[in-house]
């Protein structure tokens, strides 16, 4: 079959894959994603914790690694991420950090060093930057608070980011990137990032894109057309501001899916299916990344929160183990 990179360039679509340190060392993992991909996210590597694991000790070497192979196949990169909101995924000595008798002042600094360190050391081989990530509350859909936010407010501090961000790498696409779905579960969820959309283009901050996650499962399913409708009214108000999209990490929970591998499989195959036809149906949507291509590389494997009740393996990538097509692989193409 034709590699989705093929297909993909046809359509104007950019095709890619987050990898992982331990894929990356497989030489059959790069080359099956080689041979589909024409762009490149690095799983972890490109974190705050990964990149700075303690104060002013930085650790560009993975990344660069990572950087460099997808360069050498004529690859594009995303960066991912620049500020991760949820204050657990932020460096503990971030969370820690004494920001003295002017805190706000302290606050900008910190957030100022970090995004021009980052930016400068990458330059031009970001081709898109996810500058801040998963901001909003999916329970609630009120933003996140952390260490930043409370010195210097939330809104005021994205803003910072994002203009931090384009203007050490102004050629770079930049990205608010979530993972709120199509599900009903995820209404609060869309409706905070739509506010915190608005907020940030009302203030004039040069964010460019939405980055939509795609972590679908089965109450993402969009097969009616009543279900698409409101995941449809979400994406135009979106790009009615002018906003592009992404889908930056694609994967389909099957933990709801009946336990058979081919009925599970085609499952899989269906709810993607109909994700992708409405959501690639935005011509504003030009980026389609896997979070994983084959299924021991997923994280769904080891997130205790997404196991399926019968032990099983999951199924959520289009490829299996011995990097087989499996049923998702053709509804994606
Ligand atoms: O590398 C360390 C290892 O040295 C250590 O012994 C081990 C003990 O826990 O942890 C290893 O690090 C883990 C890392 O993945 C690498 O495998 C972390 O614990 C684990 O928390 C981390 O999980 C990652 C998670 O983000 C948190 O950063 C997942 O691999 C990664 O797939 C996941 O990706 C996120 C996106 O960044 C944002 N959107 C959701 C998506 C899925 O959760």
């Amino acid at each position: 079959p034709e590699p989705l990179k093929v297909l993909g360039k046809r359509k104007g679509l950019n095709v890619g894959n987050a990898i992982g340190g331990r894929h990356f060392r497989d030489p059959a993992y790069q080359a099956l994603m080689a041979r589909e991909c024409n762009m490149l996210v690095a799983e972890n590597e490109g974190k705050w914790q990964a990149l700075e694991p303690q104060p002013g000790q930085y650790n560009f070497g993975p990344a660069d690694e990572m950087y460099a192979w997808a360069k050498s196949q004529g690859m594009l990169i995303r960066g991912h991420n620049l500020i991760w909101q949820e204050a657990k995924w932020l460096p503990k000595w971030v969370n820690d950090y004494d920001f003295g008798a002017q805190p706000a002042k302290a606050a900008e600094a910190l957030l100022r060093k970090h995004v021009t360190t980052v930016c400068d050391h990458f330059g031009d081989a970001i081709y898109s930057y996810d500058v801040v990530n998963e901001a909003v509350d999916q329970k609630t859909g009120e933003l996140r608070k952390n260490v930043f936010t409370e010195r210097l407010g939330a809104v005021p501090q994205m803003d910072l980011a994002f203009r931090l961000a384009h203007e050490r790498a102004p050629k770079a696409e930049l990205v608010y990137n979530d993972y709120m779905g199509p599900d009903a579960e995820s209404a609060k969820h869309r409706a905070g990032v739509l506010k915190l959309l608005h907020d940030l283009k009302s203030r004039g901050t040069p964010i460019h894109a939405l980055g939509l996650q795609s972590h679908i499962g089965s109450s993402d399913d969009l097969s009616t057309a009543a279900r698409q409708r409101e995941w449809r009214k979400f994406l135009d108000e979106v790009t009615g501001m002018g906003l592009g999209l992404l889908i930056t990490e694609f994967d389909v929970n099957d933990r709801k899916l009946p336990v058979d591998i081919a009925k599970r499989d085609a499952g899989v195959a269906a709810l993607a299916k109909d994700y992708l036809d409405v959501t690639l149906s935005y011509r504003q949507c030009r980026d389609f990344l896997l979070w994983g291509m084959t299924d021991d590389a997923s994280w769904l494997q080891v997130w205790k929160e997404a196991k399926r009740e019968d032990g099983a393996q999951m199924r959520p990538t289009p490829f299996d183990d011995q990097r087989r097509a499996k049923p998702l692989r053709d509804a994606i193409a």
